[in-house]
């Protein structure tokens, strides 16, 4: 955009907006809702004459950031037309370190707090960048990983149950196990941690893609107990079992993806794990004291007393589509990620690789925010690459200020 259209910009926004803030932080109180801080918002105050010092202020971004906030740097977001009040606080945050990034904080560290605010107003006053040409092919629709589950588990029903209820005595049932417990027991199989020479077989080939599509398939199907015998005494049972509720849970619903439930599992299974553990052919460490003392009566008597226990679904939500996502996103980003409010960022046309790094510093916690954390919590890598492409290739508009706060 050239310097005269950006004023004319700046002159046609920016008066308008000062007249919107100062009837807002009222009309927002009238409404019942806290008013934002008035620091908060102070980037959209700015005048024509602010934003020209705020262009100065730019040229030590611009080698990063490139000329006109418009990144060619792989890493390095588009800051032209972002959402002022969302710039300034961000900035203030690397000052800060509330946010902390080396090479940002480095970048603010002696801005004054008058300059923060002009070179915030400046960046937001600028054009957005637009979709690249090669951001805009829309991919093919992602395969749905719990029918692909639900596919490779036809070769497992002989064995574990048509749903993964077991009918067999000595066949484990998989419905229920947690995603997490079943892809380390099928890998204990195929690297010879657990000995099964049946399920090394089975397990050996498959990828790690396939481990996660069957673990997500199984962990969706609706427990129930085994539909098999059990032997032992299981009141007997129940008073051993005070020794394993610490792990297990109370009624083998274990809350920690690290120990399975037990509950309603198969009995004779049970035993055969129980002593797999004392053995050594389970050579998975945590339960050889658990199982030390235990001789096979007692050991039947527990898979008695378990095999009752009603068993509960695990915490496994069905994954959502790309498009189902944005939805969520956009409650609080903007219709296609183009921000309304001036305090949240807008998504719309920003860099694909910075919004995958972003994505994932929220998850990991490595860039903080209890939002976004827990927005981004349950993205999978292939969801967050999906996201990232998907406002990649939307069509950003220019800030306007609309007062719909978003909290
Ligand atoms: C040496 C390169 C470099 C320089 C110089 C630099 N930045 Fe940055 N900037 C980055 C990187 C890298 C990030 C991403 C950091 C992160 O992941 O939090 C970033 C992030 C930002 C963000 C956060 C964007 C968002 O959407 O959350 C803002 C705002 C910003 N920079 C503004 C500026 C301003 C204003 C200047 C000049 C005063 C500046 N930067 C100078 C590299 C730079
Ligand atoms: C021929 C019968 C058979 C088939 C087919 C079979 N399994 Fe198994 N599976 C077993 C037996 C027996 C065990 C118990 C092994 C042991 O004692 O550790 C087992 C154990 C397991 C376990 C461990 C359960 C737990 O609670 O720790 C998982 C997970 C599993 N199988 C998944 C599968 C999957 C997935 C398939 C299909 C790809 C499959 N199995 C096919 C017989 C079979
Ligand atoms: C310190 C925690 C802990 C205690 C106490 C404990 N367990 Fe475990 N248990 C585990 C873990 C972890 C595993 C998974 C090990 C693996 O990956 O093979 C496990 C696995 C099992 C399994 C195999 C489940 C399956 O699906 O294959 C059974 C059965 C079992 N435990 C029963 C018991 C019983 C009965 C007791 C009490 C006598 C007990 N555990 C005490 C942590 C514990
Ligand atoms: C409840 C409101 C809300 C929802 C819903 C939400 N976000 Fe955010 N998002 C925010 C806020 C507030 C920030 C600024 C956080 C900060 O200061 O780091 C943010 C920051 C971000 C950023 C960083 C942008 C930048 O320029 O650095 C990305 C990327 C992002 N969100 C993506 C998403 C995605 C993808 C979803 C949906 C899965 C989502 N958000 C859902 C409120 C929300």
């Amino acid at each position: 955009m050239t310097r005269t259209a950006q004023t004319q910009l700046s002159r046609l926004l920016f008066p308008s907006i000062a007249a919107i803030l100062l009837s807002f932080p009222a009309a927002a109180a009238e409404r019942g809702e806290t008013p934002a801080k008035a620091d908060d918002l102070r980037a959209i105050t700015a005048t024509p004459a602010d934003i020209a010092e705020g262009r100065r202020v730019s040229e030590t971004c611009a080698r990063c950031h490139g000329a006109n906030g418009i990144s060619a740097t792989k890493g390095i977001p588009h800051i032209a037309g972002q959402r002022p009040a969302y710039l300034y606080n961000k900035l203030r945050a690397y000052q800060t370190g509330e946010r902390s990034d080396p090479v940002m904080g480095g970048a603010v560290k002696f801005l004054s707090e008058d300059a923060l605010v002009k070179v915030a107003a400046y960046y937001s006053s600028l054009e957005p960048a637009q979709p690249l040409p090669s951001a805009t092919k829309v991919p093919p629709a992602r395969p749905d990983p719990v029918a692909a589950g639900k596919a490779a588990a036809a070769a497992c029903g002989g064995c574990h149950g048509e749903d993964g209820v077991s009918k067999t005595p000595g066949m484990p049932s998989l419905a229920g196990l947690d995603p997490k417990y079943f892809v380390v027991a099928m890998k204990g199989y195929a690297d010879g941690h657990r000995k099964n020479d049946m399920m090394k077989s089975l397990a050996t080939p498959l990828t790690d893609a396939d481990l996660n599509n069957l673990a997500l398939y199984y962990g969706l199907q609706k427990p129930r107990r085994a539909e098999t015998p059990a032997a032992g005494d299981p009141a007997a049972g129940k008073k051993a079992a005070a020794d394993c509720a610490g792990c297990h849970g109370e009624q083998g619903v274990s809350g920690n993806p690290a120990n399975p439930s037990i509950a309603g599992q198969d009995a004779e299974y049970f035993v055969a794990a129980l002593k797999a553990y004392k053995d050594g052919s389970r050579s998975e460490g945590t339960m050889k004291n658990a199982v030390a003392k235990l001789d096979e009566t007692a050991m039947k008597n527990l898979a008695a007393f378990y095999a009752a226990q009603q068993p509960q679904p695990p915490k496994v939500a069905r994954p959502l589509s790309t498009a189902a996502w944005v939805q969520r996103c956009d409650r609080c980003h903007g219709v296609s990620g183009n921000s309304t409010d001036p305090r949240t960022p807008a998504l719309a046309a920003q860099r694909a690789d910075y919004l995958d790094k972003v994505l994932h510093a929220y998850q990991s916690g490595a860039r903080k925010d209890s939002v976004m954390a827990a927005m981004s919590s349950t993205l999978t890598d292939a969801d967050i690459a999906g996201l990232a492409a998907y406002y990649a290739r939307q069509r950003a508009r220019a800030f306007v200020y609309v007062a719909v706060p978003c909290k």
